[in-house]
């Protein structure tokens, strides 16, 4: 076994002043302790992560899962790990990881393994030079050598000032790992088992703990607060965007747009002011997206362009144009050349090539076939405010319906026909048909100058 690397993601996270577990927080779609676990994987070939029982383990994969039933600490934390995954051998290095350090990067961790490994040492530890590092456990040394790590809040005033700070990464050799770990106990403020005892205990012990400085440097080395959370975001949300734009996409004004780590995005695509892209979504070549759009969860074929709309868990062909104003709506699937313009919305339906949609519609439940022209202002009366179930319609292909239409569903309207404008539509129109639905014209004649005679 190369090495092994313990994850720390049990704790509860009380700066954080939240219901959702620190490291279960998103960082670009994805929970922050992900990144952690990215790092580790780079380097290690087993992983364990401690989680507690509040944290969902369904997001999780290849990694080996262990509960720290109560936060008692980092101490704790790898007691437990230990405890479950006993059959790691003595001489594998250990590595550990807080999860709330969503920065660090497997080249960071290869680093301190390496030094490890070159310097022949029992423990290394990686710290940090901060200009900020109040709340870290600070590098307390004797000349050069190291003497411990103390708590911001277990430290005194003269420890506060030191600026080098415990990055909460170390490798343990897994035989001094256990020893040290039965050892700590919790005399301390916060009265919890601090791993960082872990090094003192051994050093005494005689062991060779080394201490490795970072060569990067990190605008934070844990996010325990929403203040950390941003700036730790901010630098992720960079990378994904300089990775995308170093792979073909343009994006205009990256300080206005949020696109999350899973997304896939072709080259040649525009991305323009104000734009959000969000889970899985992905988006072809040559598409145009913004300004003002926020898609999750959608699959976008190539030559799309969504602008200042809403579109959530769709499926686009070529060609497609969106807004400006529309909202689509989940489970909406759209083949090649569809518009669905300004001010509709759509729902749960599907439009076949080249059938447009262009203004202030209400299209849901809804299945529409190929070369459809639906009239401004049409809507489609799917709940009757009884029935949970929404009832469909079917406007099948070639159809023309006029504007201002109210489509009373269930209902269809077959190949080619026409409905009037103005029409309620209750009943099923036969192909090729006109249906008027609508109360027949009377022009009286004369009708306003007899009024206003009338009124003297
Ligand atoms: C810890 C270090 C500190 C270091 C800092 C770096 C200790 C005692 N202190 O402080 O020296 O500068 O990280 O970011 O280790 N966790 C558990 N179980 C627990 C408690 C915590 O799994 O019972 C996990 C948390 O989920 C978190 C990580 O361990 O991911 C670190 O815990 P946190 O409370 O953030 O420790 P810090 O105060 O930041
Ligand atoms: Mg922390």
């Amino acid at each position: 076994m190369k090495n092994v690397c313990i994850v720390l993601a049990a704790g509860v996270g009380k700066r954080m002043h939240s219901s959702l577990p620190k490291v279960m927080h998103p960082i670009c779609g994805r929970p922050m302790v992900q990144y952690v676990i990215d790092a580790a994987r780079g380097v290690s070939d087993k992983v364990i992560v401690v989680i507690s029982e509040k944290i969902d383990k369904t997001v999780f994969s290849n990694v080996e899962l262990v509960y720290q039933k109560v936060p008692l600490g980092t101490g704790d934390a790898v007691k437990q790990a230990l405890t479950a995954s006993c059959n790691i051998p003595d001489e594998t290095p250990v590595l550990i990881v807080t999860g709330d350090n969503p920065l660090i990067k497997s080249s960071d961790l290869e680093e301190l393994l390496a030094f490890y490994k070159d310097t022949k040492s029992g423990v290394a530890l990686l710290t940090a030079l901060s200009d900020n590092p109040i709340g870290f456990g600070r590098i307390v040394r004797c000349k050069t050598d190291f003497v411990k790590i103390v708590e911001e809040k277990d430290a005194t005033e003269e420890e506060k000032k030191i600026n080098e700070i415990n990055t909460g990464i170390y490798v343990f050799a897994k035989k001094y790992l256990t020893d040290a770990i039965n050892e700590i106990t919790p005399n301390n403020l916060q009265k919890e088992y601090y791993l960082t005892d872990a090094l003192t205990i051994l050093k005494k012990k005689g062991v060779k703990v080394s201490v490795k400085k970072l060569k990067r440097k990190f605008p934070v080395y844990g996010v325990n607060n929403r203040k950390e959370l941003s700036i730790a975001t901010k630098i992720i949300q960079g990378e994904i965007l300089d990775k995308l734009m170093l792979a073909g996409v343009t994006i205009i004004n990256t300080d206005t747009i949020c696109i999350d780590f899973d997304v896939k995005i072709e080259n040649d695509v525009t991305i323009l002011p104000g734009v959000l892209i969000q889970g899985k979504t992905t988006i072809g070549k040559d598409c145009v997206i913004g300004p003002n759009t926020r898609i999750v969860d959608s699959v976008i074929k190539n030559h799309v362009n969504v602008q200042y709309s809403v579109v959530r868990q769709a499926n686009m062909g070529d060609n497609c144009k969106i807004g400006p104003f529309a909202y689509v709506r989940p489970d909406s699937k759209m083949s090649k050349n569809v518009k669905i313009g300004t001010f509709v919305e759509v729902k749960k339906s599907q439009f076949g090539e080249n059938t447009k949609v262009p203004h202030l519609s209400y299209i849901g439940d809804t299945k529409v076939g190929k070369n459809v022209n639906i009239g401004a202002g049409t809507i489609t009366c799917n709940y009757n405010g009884l029935q949970s179930k929404k009832k469909p319609t079917f406007i099948e292909e070639d159809v023309f319906i006029g504007s201002h239409n109210t489509l009373v569903a269930p209902v269809k309207i077959g190949k080619g026909a026409y409905t009037a404008a103005g029409s309620v539509i209750t009943e099923e129109v036969p192909e090729d048909a006109l249906a008027i639905g609508r109360a027949k014209q009377i022009n009286k004649k004369e009708w306003a100058k007899r009024r206003k005679k009338s009124n003297g």
